[in-house]
């Protein structure tokens, strides 16, 4: 074995030990899941109503219960104080309570998680749901909504934040509230409805 194969194969290990998942081998797992029979919970955070848009068109094609995540704290009316402040909450690692809750989290084995982009990353908001509930074994797919930058931090942030979950890494990535696609996705996905 040379030293490049030797590397590589304590690179793997420490990986595999440390339960990280290649996006291959979350494809695997993924088509072994059995959408039919999962129970399915789309769980999300809205602002300003794009990503709820995008939750209710994700709960009509693949059923189960949807969940709106609520919490303490309110913003600016206006649009600049309101992302000055929410910069300052992420900076700070503020986590709101939650005011809503799941009644029974234990009973889904798949949970769509909703976040808009905020300043490149998820807002408290999903961050107060991640580390309220235990979602571990769980499949967590999320869906992110932007305004034209894309999935930058979120879906990293998302992954590292949910202890001991199996998150899709082919998250839904859509500007605004476009849902056109969705379908696709869901059936790539393994949800044929
Ligand atoms: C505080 C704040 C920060 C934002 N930061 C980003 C950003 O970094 N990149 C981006 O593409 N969009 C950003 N946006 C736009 C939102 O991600 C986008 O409008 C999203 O669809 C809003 O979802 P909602 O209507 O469900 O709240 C930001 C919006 C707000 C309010």
């Amino acid at each position: 074995m040379n030293k490049l194969m030797l590397l590589g194969t304590v690179v793997l290990s420490v990986l595999a030990f440390t339960g990280y998942k290649t996006v291959a081998q979350m494809r695997e797992e993924n088509k072994n899941m059995n959408t039919e029979s999962a129970k399915v919970l789309v769980a999300y955070y809205s602002y300003s109503g794009n990503t709820k848009e995008v939750a209710e068109a994700i709960h009509e094609k693949v059923g189960g219960d949807i969940f709106e995540i609520k919490t303490e704290g309110t913003y600016p009316d206006e649009y600049r104080p309101m992302t000055v402040q929410a910069k300052k909450e992420i900076e700070d690692g503020w986590r709101p309570k939650l005011t809503t809750s799941v009644a029974d989290i234990s009973k889904y084995d798949v949970v769509f998680l909703g976040s808009p982009n905020w300043w490149g990353t998820i807002t408290p908001q999903v961050s107060s749901f991640l580390e309220n509930y235990d979602l571990s074994g769980k499949t967590v797919i999320p869906f992110i909504t932007h305004g034209g930058g894309g999935v930058q931090n979120t879906v990293r942030d998302m992954t590292a934040q949910c202890k001991g979950c199996n998150v899709n890494q082919e998250a839904w990535v859509g500007y605004g509230s476009r849902t056109f696609g969705i379908g696709g996705w869901l059936e790539d996905l393994g949800f044929a409805k």
